[in-house]
């Protein structure tokens, strides 16, 4: 069986920690492109050159251009600049757009038919701009941050209760902004409701240290984000993909009618599968939690106008 090819776009600290994390996983090999000069390839070399300890076979390459990326099964977009402290992913909107749709319209002309997987930020709007650039059909055009969302909630429930990370099942809906909705009455752990074993104060702090994790970590940084677990959330998408697991994951997917959003990309569960989002599940959502993602959803769509604009110039 042929392998899988995987490109991931950016070699900053996203992108490089995301093509090591695939290859120690050996689920396909891995092309690394950057604009720097020598940069991804230094870094894809030095990767590789950990196969001998770690004991996998996977190819990596580094790259300037997409020559060498010809025809990947998926395409990870982790390009443009990172928020410094007390700037909103929102703060990035012109410049990475200019950024993502360069990098598109590359990936378009080399994989025709890739998967686009879209990690930069403001993360919704990129999405959406992956999307019009590529006219890819919306099935293989996702966008990951509701994988990471969901698990920052989870590490704090599980400081909280003191229990196993992989006890816990969170549900986080809505755009990667401030206005993102962790849902307290879905997240589970152990199958019972997180809501029967936190107190409601002590929860509602909880989905505030959740919706603030990305600036906590940027913080914390001073001179970039977070790339830890922000990869660790891209790997599990492509494996979701690449082994056709029809995982059920939050992802950034075009709504057209679901949840009442028509025409963003905004944080649903979705099934991954091979074909990539396979399904968008809608599930109930009461009062407080159906205003909560159309609060979230206008935020994207605010965004999303400031887009139209800078694409039609
Ligand atoms: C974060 C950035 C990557 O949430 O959006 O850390």
């Amino acid at each position: 069986m042929a392998r899988k090819k995987i490109t991931v776009v950016g070699a900053g600290n996203v992108g490089a920690t995301t093509a090591q994390r695939l290859v120690e996983k050996e689920i396909g090999d891995v092309v690394l492109v950057d604009i720097v000069q020598d940069m991804p390839q230094g870094k894809a070399l030095d990767i590789l050159e950990s196969g001998p300890v770690y004991g996998y076979d996977t190819r990596i390459t580094g790259a300037n251009g997409y020559e060498e990326t010809r025809d990947s099964d998926i395409v990870v977009v982790t390009s443009g600049v990172a928020r410094k402290p007390g700037m909103s992913r929102d703060d990035l909107l012109k410049i990475n757009a200019a950024i993502v749709k360069g990098v598109v319209e590359n990936v378009v002309k080399s994989s025709p038919t890739a998967i686009l997987i879209i990690v930069s930020n403001p993360l919704d709007a990129m999405t959406y701009i992956a999307h019009k650039v590529s006219r890819f059909p919306k099935n293989r055009i996702i966008g990951m941050a509701g994988v990471l969302d969901a698990a920052r909630f989870s590490t704090f429930i599980a400081m909280e209760l003191n229990v196993s990370v992989e006890n816990i099942h969170a549900f986080v809906l809505g755009g990667h902004g401030d206005t993102m909705v962790p849902s307290t009455r879905y997240t589970t752990v152990a199958g019972v409701s997180v809501e029967e074993l936190i107190p409601k104060q002590k929860l509602e702090a909880i989905v505030k240290r959740t919706r603030d994790g990305g600036a906590e970590i940027v913080n914390l940084l001073k001179t970039g984000s977070a790339f830890y677990a922000p990869s660790a959330a891209v790997v599990e998408m492509v494996e979701a993909i690449l082994k056709d697991k029809k995982k059920i994951l939050p992802c950034a997917a075009l709504c057209e009618g679901e949840y009442g959003i028509n025409g963003l990309f905004v944080g649903v569960p979705v099934k991954l599968g091979a074909r990539g989002i396979e399904q968008i599940f809608e599930i109930k959502l009461n009062a407080e939690e159906s205003a909560a993602i159309k609060r979230s959803a206008d935020a994207v769509k605010t965004l999303c106008e400031q887009v139209d604009k800078i694409l039609s110039c």
